[in-house]
């Protein structure tokens, strides 16, 4: 492992000097070695740098370095082997974090029988020692807000002035009734939510008894998985190509399964398929004969790359009566904002309202402030338009290094969102297909985040095994650098190798 890389590591599990700290460096420093080995972050028979490099690279003399490395050799978990180095031993990994003691609380939540993977869920979530995080489809930082010329009071300027706007700040929800969908979203039926995931949480509260049956399509958004496992919803599959929902499979299944809602996304997370204008229309029209409602879920919406063109369609048009809209500013401004939105018919939209003062009563107002000044920027337009021929590029980036370095994976171009949705293919040439968890663990032991595709698919989905989601939204190097750790996380998996070694 290359010095600098190892120096990162260590001194993430660095822990400050305390008031009064008896501990010396070296052993702060084989504290944080231990932590590095016992959690498998390194893996056994790893090669730690040289005592003068690592002392270099971190600072402190060779002499703590070496202290530290002897402490943790008199512990068994390194090895000194003379004119060699120094080498991780095997031991019994810990988690410090628990995740894989089985999924907290299951017994207590009302989880139905066909639940989303949970454990898997959190295990994508958990933080790790990464270098570049591709699992994360966002926008990298907050260099697309233009520059505001604003003072506190400004800020402190909120409507209602008590900052209670159980609905939403009167002046954001006539901004984002704009943003939402143009003539079909009026501003009193649009509830302002802390970004769109608490959007989904709260249709599903508002919904969904235990039992109930949620249509989904066979690759679809975790976040809506989770949030329909939580209030007891069973999610149930129906195919769906590249332009979403299959129309007669899903009237099918409206008919035979009577769900409570289904869920489409009119740009697709993770697949960045955009939905064709005619499918949504048969959708909605399918959803109002069949007595149900279509969730429409508009994140990546205003996410069509050049050279195609969006906003993708939406079935609000044509049956607002059955429609609920989804949307947020994450994607577009800022996923530290927290402000997203639903548009929904009465009474759904009562029903709504009435799940967000069960969960937080109303949004941040100092949160909704700012989103309103950021909205009234001029050249709000322009600068969107840019972000999208920006994204545009990283994406073509990723592709050609991936279809360069790792030419055994597969994907379909996406025309929208943040992601590529990767087919791993075959491991190694006598081997059998790849898995996307184990290579996500393994990639992350390589420093690179993704998401393996089993957390975007419902239970029993086949769909999804062999897959995972790299996004794509980061600068080109570290794009570059993604691919470089990819290749080499790769070779190692078509060689055998598991995240556990
Ligand atoms: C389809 C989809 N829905 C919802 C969300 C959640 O977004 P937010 O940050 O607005 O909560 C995301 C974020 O990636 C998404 O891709």
């Amino acid at each position: 492992m290359d010095v600098e890389r190892f120096a990162m590591l260590v001194g993430e599990r660095l822990r400050r000097p305390r008031r009064n700290e008896r501990r010396s460096r070296g052993e702060r420093l084989a504290d944080a070695l231990e932590a590095l080995v016992r959690s498998g972050d390194l893996l056994p028979e790893t090669r730690l740098p040289s005592e003068r490099a690592l002392g270099v690279a971190l600072g402190v003399s060779r002499g703590t370095v070496a202290s530290a490395l002897d402490q943790l050799a008199a512990e068994g978990l390194v090895e000194r082997r003379h004119g060699s180095g120094t080498y991780v031993r095997a031991v019994e990994a810990t988690d410090p974090r628990g995740e894989d003691a089985g999924p907290v609380g299951a017994a207590a939540e009302p989880v139905g029988a066909g639940a989303v993977p949970e454990p898997i869920f959190r295990r994508w979530l958990r933080e790790g020692t990464v270098v570049v995080d591709l699992a994360k489809s966002v926008v990298p930082d907050a260099s697309l807000l233009p520059r505001l010329d604003l003072a506190v009071e400004d800020l402190l300027d909120v409507h209602p002035a008590d900052g209670y706007g159980h609905l939403g700040d009167d002046r954001l929800r006539e901004l984002l009734a704009v943003e939402a969908a143009p003539g079909t979203a009026p501003p009193e039926r649009l509830l302002v939510t802390s970004g769109a995931q608490q959007g989904l949480h709260l249709v599903a509260d508002a919904l969904l008894e235990p039992g109930d049956r949620v249509l989904v399509e066979e690759v679809t958004y975790p976040g809506m998985l989770a949030a329909v496992a939580r209030f007891g919803g069973v999610p149930v599959a129906v195919p769906s190509d590249r332009h979403g929902f299959l129309p007669d499979a899903f009237a099918d299944a409206v008919a035979r399964h009577r769900p409570v809602f289904a869920f489409a996304m009119p740009v697709h997370n993770p697949t960045g398929a955009v939905a064709a204008e005619r499918r949504m229309r048969a959708l909605a029209a399918a959803a109002r004969d069949g007595g149900t409602l279509l969730v429409e879920d508009r994140t990546l919406a205003d996410l069509v790359l050049p050279p195609h063109t969006g906003p993708a369609p939406s079935a609000a048009p044509y049956a607002p009566e059955a429609t609920v809209c989804v949307g947020s500013l994450s994607k577009t401004l800022w996923g530290g904002l927290r402000v997203g939105w639903v548009v929904a018919p009465e009474p759904v939209f009562g029903r709504l309202a009435e799940a967000k003062q069960r969960a937080d009563l109303a949004s941040s107002a100092l949160d909704q402030r700012l989103a309103v000044a950021l909205l009234a920027d001029p050249d709000a337009q322009a600068r969107r338009a840019a972000w999208r021929a920006e994204l545009a590029v990283r994406r073509d980036h990723l592709s050609g290094l991936l279809a360069e370095r790792l030419p055994d994976w597969s994907w379909s171009d996406p025309i929208g969102g943040m992601s590529l949705w990767v087919r791993l293919g075959r491991r190694g040439k006598a081997a059998g297909a790849a898995d996307g968890e184990e290579f996500a663990e393994l990639a992350r032991r390589h420093g690179v985040a993704v998401s393996p595709g089993a957390v975007f698919g419902p239970p029993g989905s086949t769909a999804v095994a062999d897959r995972i989601r790299l996004s794509y939204g980061w600068p080109e190097p570290v794009l570059s650098e993604a691919v470089t750790l990819l290749a080499r996380a790769w070779a190692a998996y078509a060689a055998g190798g598991t995240a556990r070694g």
